[in-house]
């Protein structure tokens, strides 16, 4: 084996030419979900304030940013609704009027060549802002799944291309994929948030999702960030429930377990740089303190190096812009 002064690593870096021939990870257009936020009303488009560049929209306002999106290049995004109205049981999710369904049906209706995913879990639709149906303080399990069957089966029947399901109940995605295979629906993929942390990044979500528990928190359904070995029990039992593809939450901080899981199950493989990640770099951008779209560009080249196939991220437009700029 050669060594130095003969061996000489650096030969690869001198151009930028040799350094894209010789790079390993590409980051794509094509591997970018971009999550939208959509209200009641007409012609509202109102900015998130810890989430620049991200706003609640109307139906109408949604599809037209969804054009924009799709001539972008960007090939999918991720719907979350807010309903008008709350109740225990979250009956806003599995309205066939609902929000989510409006959406859904508007944006097949009008724009073509874009996937649409929904987002299942109850917690933008309840009172009380839990993913699910209470017992005093105790999240029920089985009940909920039964709610979030209804609510896949109401997105599928809207027009959804592909159901996603974020609640970490135990059992959802069997219960869900038999109950789409049985309404006829066994061509729709489910995209499984199979290890999604208990996490202090969702905090900006939650403001634009209106979606904070009113008490406690989710740490009974929601993983442990100090567990790597339960993400692949996670995992797996989501692969063996039906899950297409799986789905590590949040992103950067749970590279592991991206990498992890990529290696062990070789799945279509997404991760979530969540809205905390996103409004973390924003505003150390605005206060000149990091190179945003320097950290931006990195931040997402991370999480494919880690093994993800696709990214959900709120830099999606931005990073697409970029990739086209500088013709990556
Ligand atoms: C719903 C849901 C959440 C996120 C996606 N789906 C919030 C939560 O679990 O509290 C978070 C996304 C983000 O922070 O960008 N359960
Ligand atoms: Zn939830």
């Amino acid at each position: 084996m050669a060594a130095y002064p003969t061996k000489r690593l650096r030969r690869l870096r001198y151009s930028p030419l040799v350094r894209d021939m010789v790079c390993e990870t590409v980051l794509s257009k094509n591997d970018f979900i971009y999550p939208l936020f959509v209200v009641p009303g007409k012609n509202i488009k109102k900015e998130v304030s810890s989430m620049p560049g991200n706003y609640h929209m109307s139906v109408d306002v949604l599809v037209k940013e969804c054009k924009d999106i799709q001539s972008l290049g960007i090939p999918a995004v991720i719907l979350f609704g807010i309903p008008d109205h709350k109740d225990e049981l979250g009956s806003g999710a599995y309205d066939p009027d609902g929000i989510i369904q409006q959406a859904v049906r508007a944006i097949k209706k009008e724009v073509k060549d874009l996937l649409v995913m929904t987002d299942v879990c109850l917690c933008e639709y309840t009172s009380h802002g839990h993913c699910g149906v209470l017992n005093g303080e105790e999240i029920l399990n089985d009940e909920t799944v039964e709610l979030l069957v209804k609510e896949a089966v109401s997105h599928a029947e809207a027009g959804a291309d592909i159901i996603a399901p974020s609640d970490m109940m135990d059992g959802r995605i069997g219960a869900i994929r038999k109950a789409l295979d049985a309404k006829g629906f066994y061509k729709i993929p489910v995209l499984s948030y199979a290890a999604k942390y208990a996490s202090g990044y969702y905090g900006p979500f939650r403001e634009a999702a209106e979606s904070t528990p009113a008490f406690g928190d989710r740490k009974s359904h929601q993983m442990d960030p100090r567990n790597t070995n339960e993400a692949m029990r996670e995992i797996e039992d989501d692969i063996e429930e039906g899950a297409d593809i799986i789905m590590v939450k949040p992103a950067g901080p749970y590279l592991d377990v991206i990498y992890r899981a990529k290696q062990k199950f070789g799945l279509p493989t997404a991760a979530y740089q969540v809205s905390g990640e996103f409004a973390m770099i924003k505003a150390a951008g605005r206060n000149g303190w990091i190179d945003e779209e320097r950290v931006m560009i990195e931040s997402l080249t991370g999480i494919k190096r880690a093994g993800a196939d696709m990214i959900l991220t709120y830099f999606a437009k931005d990073a697409a812009r970029y990739l086209d700029r500088t013709k990556k």
